[in-house]
């Protein structure tokens, strides 16, 4: 049977995903007694100097992790990713302006369908012609003058793409890293927002990173609802409210525990080689396995790819259930399997998919 060293099962969702086992060890305990309070960390105010703690250091982990410079805030917020599409639009799509937004697939799509019912949205990429099989270069961009802001998505976790480059282009340039942020080292300098649902890389669900440059929080101006006011959040540290205080504590015990790995460098390299490790596999038997995405802009963290009939994807996906290797459905918009490897996903466990690629394809050609 094929296992982790705790004896859980090979989890491959695309998330909520894997989390680093340390991280959830040190949870364990901490849900009952944190920092030898005698209360567990969801039973602690927020207003309290336990929390206050925690708060601050993952937000000075975060900092470091992320290399961050001091002129962007961050924030801990909650809707998700999804309801950043409305957030920033509502904060950053002014009457009179029109933003860029870079499709490439389902994702996108819906931030494009959300920032269009707050203004004018201006596609200047549209990957649907292509089944989203790629992410755009800079040649392939039709952009507009003065635009508020560009949005675009760094990995597409559906089709398994990611760019390699940040878009090129004069506006203020906001990211949906959901899928791979803290994966690799992030250029700051070209970017004015990132944001990401943490159920990937991160933590729990319902928590969303958000680190915004200052010069995008001076343009809000009080005008829509309290909550969805970026100025607002960051004014109060992420604590308008009750905030998610288990999804904060445990995004800062990941923030450790990517320090402790060494950093985004050493984690960069790790998941190159498990990537590598899986793509060579499928390369081996490229006569029985395709891939979705084209080869220049690869995903490291979601491998989607099929065998030669349904048939076939479904027989993989039931041997693979017998392993105790699970989520490898493709996703419903694209079907075939995918294998995602966020940055808590173990080396042995790409090792061991890649020898079961090679068999099952050895069983069934
Ligand atoms: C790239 C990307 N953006 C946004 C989302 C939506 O995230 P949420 O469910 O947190 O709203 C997902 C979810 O998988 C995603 O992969």
């Amino acid at each position: 049977m094929t296992q982790t060293a705790t004896g859980r099962a090979i989890n491959f969702s695309a998330g909520p995903a894997t989390l680093p086992e340390p991280v959830l060890e040190q949870a364990r305990k901490d849900i009952l007694d944190i920092a030898g309070s005698g209360i567990g960390i969801c039973e602690h105010s927020h207003r309290g100097p336990v929390f206050d703690n925690v708060i601050n250091e993952a937000v000075a982990d975060c900092r470091e992790v992320g290399s961050i410079p001091d002129d962007y805030e961050i924030l801990f917020l909650q809707g998700g990713a999804t309801l950043q599409f409305a957030m920033l639009a509502m904060n950053f799509l002014k009457e009179g302006s029109i933003a860029d937004y870079l499709d490439t697939g389902v994702w996108t799509s819906k931030a494009i369908k959300e920032a269009k019912k707050i203004g004018n949205v201006n596609v200047a990429f549209d990957g649907s012609a292509t089944k989203y099989d790629h992410c755009p270069s800079d040649e392939e961009l039709n952009l507009s003058q003065d635009a508020a802001y560009l949005h675009y998505c760094s990995n597409n976790t559906i089709y398994g793409t990611r760019y390699e480059n940040v878009p090129t282009t004069d506006a203020p340039v906001i990211c949906d890293m959901s899928s791979d942020i803290f994966s690799r080292a992030i250029d700051w300098s070209k970017h004015a927002m990132v944001y990401a649902g943490a159920q990937k890389n991160l933590g729990p669900s319902g928590t969303v990173l958000v680190v915004i440059h200052e010069s995008l929080l001076a343009q809000c101006e009080g005008t829509v609802p309290l909550m969805l006011d970026y100025k607002a959040q960051a004014s109060k540290g992420s604590m308008l409210n009750t905030p998610p205080t288990f999804g904060i504590y445990l995004m800062g015990q990941v923030f450790k525990w990517i320090l402790h790995a060494g950093g985004l460098s050493a984690i960069e390299e790790r998941n190159e080689t498990k990537a590598t490790i899986i793509y060579s596999a499928l390369a081996d038997r490229g006569d029985f396995y395709s891939l979705i995405a084209r080869e220049d802009c690869r995903s490291r963290m979601n491998i989607s790819f099929r065998c030669q009939t349904s048939e076939l994807d479904s027989l993989f996906l039931e041997k693979a259930t017998e392993l105790r290797m699970s989520g490898l459905k493709g996703h419903r918009s694209v079907g075939g399997l995918r294998a995602s490897v966020y940055n808590a996903f173990p080396v042995e466990g790409c090792e061991k998919f890649a020898a079961f690629l090679t068999e099952f394809a050895d069983n069934n050609s």
